[in-house]
């Protein structure tokens, strides 16, 4: 069946696109307010652009309070510049559902959700503590989409990976199934592990 976004309404073309595109990872996103405040949150319109600049993106839509409003996360970004984008283990993803949820003015996330953040080492946003990776990003750009919706581009600095996961660190390899990593799924919360994978090695040209 064919789906003509021109004849769809925009809460149509999103449940077509999110239960179609998957399984999405996700960046669990910390970054710091204005006051200081710590502030959570997990976005799976994310990925991997390039790795010369090291860059990942981020889709940052409009929230919900009100027309025109901005999510906390974008707003962060473009004032400090820095993020850290923690990956979501399957022991995060109580913690991380909670850091959804759009809490009454004063209410710490942290608190909310149990998470403890420790330093980064190369920008001032903190990384969360129990996360088994976590990318320390700067700004590389912010494209704006229009309709409080932005396009985050942000070149990693420096990437922590759980010390367990990490099998030979002079030759950057890693355990990923280890991580135990979990991804967006389609419709309302749910998610998939990585507990299933095959191998197929790109051949060479004939
Ligand atoms: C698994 C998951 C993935 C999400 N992905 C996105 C996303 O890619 N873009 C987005 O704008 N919101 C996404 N959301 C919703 C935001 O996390 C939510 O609006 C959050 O409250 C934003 O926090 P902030 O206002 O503190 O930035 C997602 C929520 C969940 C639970």
């Amino acid at each position: 069946m064919f789906f003509d976004f021109g004849d769809l309404s925009r809460r149509e073309r999103h449940k077509l696109m999110t239960s179609t595109i998957v399984p999405r990872p996700i960046a669990w996103v910390s970054t710091v307010n204005a006051g200081g405040t710590i502030n959570i949150g997990p976005f799976s319109f994310f990925n991997i652009v390039c790795e010369e600049p090291p860059l990942v993106s981020i889709g940052v839509g409009s929230g919900e309070r009100f027309e025109g409003d901005l999510k906390d996360t974008g707003v962060n970004i473009r004032r400090t510049g820095e993020f850290v984008v923690n990956l979501v283990g399957f022991g995060n993803a109580d913690a991380m559902v909670k850091t959804a949820v759009n809490l009454p003015a004063g209410m710490s996330e942290l608190d909310f959700a149990q998470l403890a953040t420790s330093p980064a080492t190369k920008v001032d946003a903190p990384r969360i503590g129990q996360s088994p990776v976590s990318l320390e990003c700067r700004l590389f750009r912010n494209i704006d989409i229009g309709d409080g919706q932005s396009l985050v581009l942000g070149e990693v600095v420096g990437i922590h990976v759980l010390d367990d996961a990490v099998l030979d660190a002079g030759r950057c390899y890693i355990d990923t199934p280890k991580l135990d990593l979990i991804a967006r799924m389609h419709g309302n919360g749910w998610y998939t592990r990585m507990t299933d994978w095959f191998q197929r090695v790109t051949p060479p040209a004939p």
